[in-house]
């Protein structure tokens, strides 16, 4: 059904082929990564039990409302012959800043899947390497070289530690390119999505996700049960799900939960503006997108919570159950595979599923600036998928590249997750205030399964406004000095060559009996902000050279820290010139032409 006269050769718009496949391919969106690495080291390191309470709280009155407008303004965007997020929100709003929200609509999903795509390499390196059963040939070595002192435990999680940060090239900036086929798996990875993108909407995504989502929860639903029926897990389920009350005091916690509902929903930049603008004009938002959250939350809380910390408290105790997110999810698990029966087999299934859930995420990180690309400037499908390819294959170069510390895909990571929120702000703004709080409403019920409840007008223009702006604030006061201390090489370098010292300084006046205090005055004495390093004393000497190397690393990883944050500020430019140009010429015509052929925002 074509509802505009189309212009310029613009060829039909394509719509979804089923419910079903809209919500497939839209939980697919939103089950990735984030739900079976992500969530669970989040909630163990922020509460356990507790953490549910924020978490909850976010996904009422952030995730579920701001779903629910911008599945709606999707569809009305859709009406104007957009699928693009700059297009959308054009339509909506003929003013400047909604070419800057525009802009971001872009940037986020596509800078995001610059380093998404390396760790669904990983997963995909994982998975192959369990099945091949290199990981059992691994942890066997281990054992058999593990000298008397180390635990079985200690000697399996240091070896898949090391396999860990080989293959991720944690040692050295660079590393991926000089050794292991990280390289191949990344390549794997883009040609995958990129096929599958070039075949469209329907033909691509859709088909896609309806088979590979059915699968990924059949996989995780085995894995469930192995985990259940393992002897003892209660204590592990105990571990991860027990509250600690008292963190929801702490602003952190609160903050972690709001960040992680952005991230897993995958809601309020852009990427579900383009998915909902495939709808037709009376097709359902309201059950549709509540479908399709509550199967992530299926996945994220039931599949997620109850595997990974569990097992790892199980068989691993506490300390290897709380790490990071990575730590957990690369290192923590596959260990865990060598002390559950059949592990080889789970492990290679387990990974094989991430690869699948990271594959229907990255997928919807393509597509916004794919339809973009045509929608923006006729480009036909070839051409804008080679050149959206060459672009994020460039963009993947930095995490890749950075990867001493991670440094690449963290800053890159903590940045995006800032723009996600002022990107969420900035779109229920728009709807709550300049389309108007009742108005959308009305627009979202329209052909609606379930309608919207009676006071959710004035939540959006009150209460999930006043939320994200606080989110905002606490986001932009507690974590953003961090990262940006994190961009400078003189302060990062005196700090790591600090590191090294101030241990043997303690070390040295141990015998001494001396204060906490007066150990840091002395310190401070010797390493004082411009102390000259060829006058240190004699005995702290001989490890200048070791401060020198730390310092050097980082204020490598602080230099490298900057050119992302650059490359980030130029990019977004880079879009923002481009979506300009499409709103003044193709975007700004065919929105004209659909009005003029009696499309409008009251319909
Ligand atoms: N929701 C996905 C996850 O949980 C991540 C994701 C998908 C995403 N698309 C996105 C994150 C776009 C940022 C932008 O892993």
């Amino acid at each position: 059904m074509s509802e505009i006269p189309t212009l310029e050769g613009t060829p039909q718009r394509e719509h979804w082929g089923s419910k079903f496949g809209v919500i497939l391919a839209v939980a697919g969106s939103a089950v990735g990564l984030g739900n079976f690495l992500r969530f669970p080291g989040q909630a163990v390191n922020n509460g356990g039990g507790a953490f549910m309470i924020p978490y909850i709280v976010s996904f009422l009155i952030l995730g579920i409302p701001i779903c629910w407008c911008e599945w709606t303004m999707g569809r009305l965007g859709g009406r104007f012959g957009q699928n693009n997020g700059p297009g959308v929100m054009f339509a909506l709003w003929r003013r400047g800043p909604a070419k800057g929200i525009g802009a971001l609509t872009l940037f986020i999903p596509v800078v995001v899947y610059m380093y998404y795509v390396f760790v669904e390499a990983w997963c995909l390196q994982y998975a192959v390497h369990f099945f091949r059963g290199g990981f059992a040939e691994l942890f066997g070595t281990a054992l058999a070289e593990a000298s008397g002192e180390t635990t079985d435990v200690e000697a399996i999680v240091g070896a898949s530690g090391a396999y860990f940060g080989e293959s991720v090239g944690m040692a050295n900036n660079g590393d991926v390119f000089r050794k292991g086929n990280m390289v191949w798996m990344v390549l794997i990875c883009f040609a995958v999505n990129f096929v599958i993108i070039y075949k469209g909407v329907t033909r691509g995504i859709e088909t896609f996700c309806k088979v590979a989502m059915p699968m990924l929860l059949v996989c995780a639903c085995i894995i469930l049960v192995r985990v259940l029926t393992l002897d003892g897990i209660s204590s592990g389920l105990g571990f991860m799900w027990n509250p600690k009350w008292e963190s929801l005091a702490d602003p952190q916690v609160w903050l972690a939960a709001a960040g992680q509902i952005f991230f897993t929903l995958s809601v309020g930049f852009g990427l579900i503006l383009c998915y909902s603008s495939y709808l037709r004009k009376d097709d359902d938002v309201v059950l549709t997108s509540l479908s399709a959250s509550s199967t992530n939350e299926f996945c994220e809380v039931v599949l997620g919570g109850m595997i990974v910390v569990p097992t790892a408290f199980l068989f691993l105790g506490a300390e290897n159950a709380a790490g990071t997110t990575f730590g957990l999810g690369f290192v923590t698990l596959p260990a865990i595979m060598h002390f559950m029966p059949g592990g080889s087999f789970f492990g290679g299934m387990w990974f094989g599923l991430l690869f699948l859930a990271a594959v229907t995420s990255s997928l919807s990180m393509l597509q916004p600036a794919i339809a973009f690309l045509e929608d923006g400037f006729g480009l036909k499908r070839t051409a804008s998928v080679l050149l959206l390819g060459v672009i994020t294959a460039i963009g993947a170069i930095v995490p890749m590249y950075f990867t001493h510390g991670l440094v690449g895909l963290d800053h890159t990571d903590f940045w995006c997750n800032f723009m996600m929120i002022i990107a969420a702000t900035a779109q229920v703004l728009l709807f709550g205030w300049v389309i108007g709080a009742e108005r959308g409403c009305r627009e979202a019920n329209r052909g609606a399964d379930v309608k919207l409840p009676s006071f959710m007008p004035f939540v959006l223009r009150y209460v999930t406004p006043t939320f994200l702006l606080v989110v905002l604030g606490a986001w932009a006061f507690t974590n953003a000095p961090g990262y940006i201390d994190g961009m400078r090489p003189a302060l990062r370098g005196v700090e790591a060559a600090r590191g090294v010292y101030e241990p043997v300084i303690a070390d040295h006046f141990s015998e001494e009996n001396l204060g906490e205090e007066q150990i840091e005055a002395r310190s401070e004495a010797i390493l004082g902000a411009d102390a000259d390093p060829n006058q240190l004393p004699e005995w702290l000497a001989p490890h200048a050279e070791e401060a020198g190397k730390a310092r050097t690393a980082a204020e490598a990883d602080a230099n490298a820290a900057r050119w992302v944050f650059i490359g980030l500020v130029l990019f977004y430019g880079l879009l923002l010139g481009l979506t300009d140009i499409a709103c003044r010429n193709r975007i700004g015509r065919n929105i004209a032409a659909a009005e003029a052929n009696g499309v409008c925002l009251e319909a």
